[in-house]
């Protein structure tokens, strides 16, 4: 099949199983322009808990599936990819925060969504990076555990000076290595131009940047800014909307690292015998599922 025939019949099964794709930001290009919606974590969280179709294609990583069936338990959810899956998630698990709340029953856990069902289960209140200081803030405790990004837990720690935020040590591979010194040096290439960065960078870099925020924030601020070049901090996939968004505008990406290898897995091919074959289904045992539908729920109330 070319191509061009390949995206032909994903649009048929489409239609013929009533489907709807979803992609992350950080999508290669071809997934982003066959996608019915393109978005960040919290966008994608909010379509697939309002979506009418009998089956979602989630084109990103495990984590945001797994979300997406948590919220729609009577929709089929397919991963295209099954080995697509968030580092970063795997660092925190549900027996830590058990033995931690054993420990600490007083103070809430807050979850970033970059985290298990289970996780998600254990947790209080989950969010997002675009949501993320609403939501601590608007808790009445004033000391709170996040897991599992000490980094962007650390930019909220930062901005939140009064609540005590007791970190976790969880990080993303593809923005974590990111170097201050990367940001010096790319800063002297272009010294006037606003540099624009994920939380999930770290501290050394996040307190460089002129506009800290989700994927969908920094696609957002570029393409209302008047400015006509940037600086970008995060996983080159936002370079597709962007310039698609921003015909004129210039876009640097802050360092040649930032490639998630795990958002690259999927492909046109996968989109297509995923929705063919039906394979790859999300499951999440409902009990665990009700739970954590409690914590994505808080979040969509504290977070708006
Ligand atoms: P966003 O919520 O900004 O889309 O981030 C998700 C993610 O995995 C970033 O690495
Ligand atoms: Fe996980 Fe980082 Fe990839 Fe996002 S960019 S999915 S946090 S590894």
């Amino acid at each position: 099949m070319t191509q061009k025939e390949m995206i032909e019949e994903i649009q048929k099964l489409k239609e013929k199983k009533n489907a709807v794709i979803l992609a992350h930001n950080y999508q290669i290009p071809e997934i982003q322009d066959i996608a019915d919606i393109v978005g960040d974590s919290l966008k994608l969280s909010e379509e697939a808990a309002k979506t009418n179709a009998d089956c979602i294609v989630f084109c990103g990583v495990h984590f945001m599936a797994e979300s997406a069936k948590i919220l729609s338990p009577n929709k089929k959810v397919l991963l295209p990819v099954e080995d697509a899956t968030c580092p970063m998630a795997d660092m925190v698990n549900k027996d830590d925060l058990v033995n931690f709340k054993k420990e600490n029953p007083h103070i809430p856990i807050v979850c970033y969504v970059n985290s298990s069902a289970e996780v998600k289960a254990e947790s209080h209140v989950c969010c997002t990076s675009s949501n993320a200081l609403r939501v601590v803030e608007g808790l009445k405790e004033d000391t709170v555990l996040f897991v599992p990004d000490v980094n962007l837990g650390s930019y909220i720690k930062s901005k939140l000076t009064q609540k005590n935020i007791i970190l976790w040590t969880g990080y993303c591979i593809t923005h974590h290595r990111v170097k201050g010194s990367e940001v010096e040096k790319v800063k002297t290439k272009y010294p006037h131009t606003k540099l624009l960065v994920h939380p999930e960078c770290n501290e050394d870099v996040v307190k460089k940047a002129d506009f800290v925020g989700s994927t969908s924030e920094i696609i957002q601020y570029a393409s209302t800014c008047e400015d006509e070049e940037f600086i970008i901090g995060t996983e080159m996939g936002v370079l597709h909307s962007l310039q698609n968004k921003n015909p004129n505008k210039k876009f640097y990406l802050l360092s040649q690292h930032l490639t998630c290898l795990n958002m690259k897995k999927t492909t046109l091919e996968d989109v297509y015998k995923a929705l063919y074959y039906e394979k790859n289904e999300v499951k999440v045992e409902e009990e665990i599922r009700k739970k954590a539908l409690q914590s994505l729920n808080k979040m969509l109330e504290l977070g708006r």
